[in-house]
């Protein structure tokens, strides 16, 4: 089995022993003491709409059964990164893309850093944890009170001014918005994504900052990308290309303008209600009409020996946003014309190679053999 380089170091976050002010904690013990103190995060412990978390033995196996001596895994539309990292070994190079920022630090984090850098992520964390909740700030202004308590904005606030003065070097910049990134959603006042927060806020749990942990020596080689899946196909090479991109007109930059605008940090005016920032060059082709052309350019233009596509077979709704934007008609003529196409439908009724393409619920893996270079 392969050994975990960031082991968790499994202590409760330590308790505020007195309260200072309103907001202000102090913990017991010197300094030693209180790093060791740090509790970690796994890559797969965020609420993510279209996570792949529980499919990736699925993909795994599809992988192993039908794409063997892979060396290179390309998951171009990746968000939390979950599936790039079950493929994660030291000989095989992953690729991660995603056009969020708010992703690409988080895949930085977990697929990309490559040499150990517990020690200094510990004494930041620690760090960010103490420090006191600080005065009104862009955060409070426009998010507390809504997405988060007010003592939770202030300090959200503070951490993030405070990462990018504390911060020496990308790795580092990485991991600490990062370890923010999870830690926010942990105190979030919403159900799981921030297009709305609830009307009474009841998150008042403090912010508590935990390191992640990453597999530092497997991930010498990966590459991690912040840019439109459509673009990067065209520069890279791999064996095994998997692309999971939106299947509806839910935009991501929607549901996650929040972290969004904390990761990028410029401070933009927010409006309406869920005070989002501007979002206009962040729209996704996937979720708009036209989403079979965007689906046929990268395929088209995708160098690689297979592809999988994971697409949920969402069916009609009454709203219209939950429908799927490229129909399975679509799909498979767009895959055809690259090689020979099979389905693979994990159904609640076990694993099967697909003869149904519209079981219910069933989630469904497309898999081209690539036949036609172009
Ligand atoms: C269904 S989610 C992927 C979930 C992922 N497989 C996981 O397990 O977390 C689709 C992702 O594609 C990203 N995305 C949408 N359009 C994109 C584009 N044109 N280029 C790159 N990423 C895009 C979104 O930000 C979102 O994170």
């Amino acid at each position: 089995m392969k050994k975990t380089a960031f082991d968790p170091i499994s202590v409760k976050p330590p308790k505020p022993i007195k309260r200072l002010g309103l907001h202000e904690y102090v913990h017991e013990g010197p300094l030693e003491g209180r790093l060791k103190q740090i509790e970690s995060f796994e890559q797969r412990s965020r609420r993510y709409l279209g996570c792949k978390a529980d499919l990736v033995e699925f993909i795994q196996r599809i992988v192993r059964e039908q794409c063997p001596n892979m060396r290179t895994f390309a998951d171009v539309f990746a968000g939390t990164g979950v599936v790039g990292a079950a493929l994660n070994k030291s000989n095989t190079e992953v690729i991660t893309n995603d056009f969020l920022q708010s992703n690409y630090v988080c895949l930085s984090t977990f697929l990309g850093v490559s040499h150990d850098i517990r020690k200094q992520i510990n004494e930041k964390v620690s760090h960010l944890n103490n420090l006191a909740d600080g005065h009104q700030n862009y955060v409070s202004q426009h998010f507390g009170g809504r997405y988060f308590s007010e003592a939770n904005a202030r300090k959200i606030g503070t951490v993030r001014e405070e990462i990018d003065r504390i911060a020496v070097d990308s790795d580092e910049h990485n991991m600490l918005l990062c370890s923010l990134i999870y830690a926010v959603d942990r105190v979030a006042n919403t159900v799981g994504h921030y297009d709305a927060f609830r009307r009474r806020m009841d998150s008042f749990k403090p912010l508590y900052l935990r390191t992640p942990i990453v597999e530092f020596n497997v991930n010498q080689g990966n590459r991690v990308f912040c840019e439109d899946a459509n673009s990067l196909v065209r520069r890279i090479e791999c064996d095994v290309l998997y692309l999971d991109p939106p299947y509806n007109s839910r935009q991501y930059s929607d549901s996650y303008h929040l972290l969004e605008n904390l990761t990028v940090w410029n401070k933009p005016p927010v409006k309406g209600v869920a005070q989002k920032m501007d979002r206009s060059h962040l729209k996704s082709r996937y979720c708009v009409n036209g989403a079979a052309g965007a689906l046929e350019d990268l395929v088209t233009h995708a160098h690689c020996r297979h592809i999988l596509l994971s697409y949920n077979n969402t069916g009609s709704s009454m709203d219209g946003r939950s429908n799927a934007r490229i129909t399975d008609e679509e799909i498979l003529e767009i895959l055809a014309t690259r090689g020979e196409v099979r389905l693979f439908v994990r159904s609640h009724r076990g694993y099967t190679t697909g003869k149904n393409i519209s079981e219910e619920n069933a989630e469904r893996i497309f898999h081209c053999r690539v036949r036609k270079v172009h």
